[in-house]
């Protein structure tokens, strides 16, 4: 019998708990934080504060949900990093505390694996090896998950992050925050008629850049107004997630190629986005290569995918040594 596990999440703005069992999800309780709106981006210190808030309702919320009490749980898991470090610390000291009084295992997971591992809870076949692209808003990495835990990075980002560069650009555009959907949404007004510049073109390593993406479409905006040129806001949102996911797009497909895998899995906030679900979806019907994707609602940060993770992974030895790490590491 797999171990029921209570999962939490608080790496960023989510509040978020979880019950699993192996691949299963018996119940998941998310909280957004919508206090940040006000800031036009995510401030560690509200994020912190509002996790210690929330926490007990949320944790209370997913045992309600799975018809469970505390006595009823296996083990705890939680993410201890990559992060925002206060924020970490609210689910790890909380999970900690648990742990100890309830005297269960303590799983320790990086938030990176939960999100490869959101596509075990969507495909209930879906078997290692296969290629992941993960997308969020602080990761745009290719990785070869080789078998459960274990990993080969093939190309990653050499600054923003896909998702940052969505929130940047939608801030630019002043669509507010979180920024990814909200550009999604008025992209679909548009069409991708201008043309913005690919980073390392010409250059065979799998890695991404976004930043100079982000800063042609400022430059764009910027001359245009400068001119006095009308524009529409909505076909420089298309032509901008159109350049974005035809880059991820490529390098994928072609990470796909040198690997001999025909199996290619997208995680992450960003692997919500239609746009990217469509051309990813058409690109791997003309290349026979089977296309698995998160549901909507295990895209974003959430605990289910961390209590997936944990499934497979070993408890700490010392709990009550456990730290947050805000820049835990996946990959050697
Ligand atoms: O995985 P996630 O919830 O948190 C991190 O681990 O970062 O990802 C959040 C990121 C944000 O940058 C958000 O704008 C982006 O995912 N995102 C989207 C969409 N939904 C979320 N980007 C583009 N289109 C979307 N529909
Ligand atoms: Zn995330």
């Amino acid at each position: 019998m797999e171990r029921r596990i209570l999962a939490i999440e608080t790496s960023c703005d989510e509040t978020a708990a979880a019950v699993t069992q192996g691949r299963k999800v018996i119940s998941s309780a998310v909280y957004t934080q919508k206090e940040h709106e006000l800031y036009g981006g995510v401030v560690p210190e509200i994020a912190s504060r509002n996790h210690i808030l929330k926490i007990p309702y949320i944790v209370d919320e997913a045992l309600c949900g799975a018809d469970i009490q505390f006595s009823d749980l296996d083990a705890v898991a939680v993410t201890d990093g990559p992060g925002l470090i206060g924020a970490l610390l609210v689910g790890v000291s909380y999970a900690k505390a648990l742990a100890y009084y309830l005297k269960l295992p303590l799983i320790p997971v990086h938030h990176i694996e939960g999100h490869i591992c959101s596509l075990f809870i969507s495909h209930e076949t879906l078997l290692p090896p296969f290629l992941c692209l993960v997308v969020s808003g602080g990761h745009s990495h290719i990785v070869v998950v080789e078998d459960y835990g274990k990993y080969r990075l093939l190309g990653k980002t050499r600054d923003d992050a896909v998702g940052e560069a969505f929130d940047k650009t939608a801030r630019v555009l002043g669509l507010g925050y979180p920024g990814g959907p909200k550009l999604e949404v008025l992209a679909r007004e548009g069409k991708p008629v201008y043309q913005y510049p690919r980073g390392f073109k010409g250059e065979t390593h799998l890695d991404f850049t976004f930043s100079g993406l982000k800063t042609a479409v400022i430059n764009h905006i910027h001359n245009m107004e400068q001119k006095g040129e009308v524009f529409n806001k909505a076909d420089i949102a298309a032509s901008f997630q159109h350049e974005a996911v035809s880059f991820l797009a490529d390098n994928t497909f072609e990470a796909a190629v040198r690997e001999r895998i025909t199996k290619i899995g997208i995680a992450g906030g960003v692997s919500a986005n239609g746009r990217l679900r469509e051309v990813f979806g058409q690109r791997a019907k003309d290349a026979g290569i089977t296309l698995y994707l998160p549901e909507m609602r295990y895209c974003t940060d959430n605990a289910a995918m961390i209590g997936c993770a944990a499934g497979f992974s070993e408890e700490t030895k010392e709990p009550l040594t456990l730290n947050a790490n805000a820049s835990k590491m996946l990959f050697e």
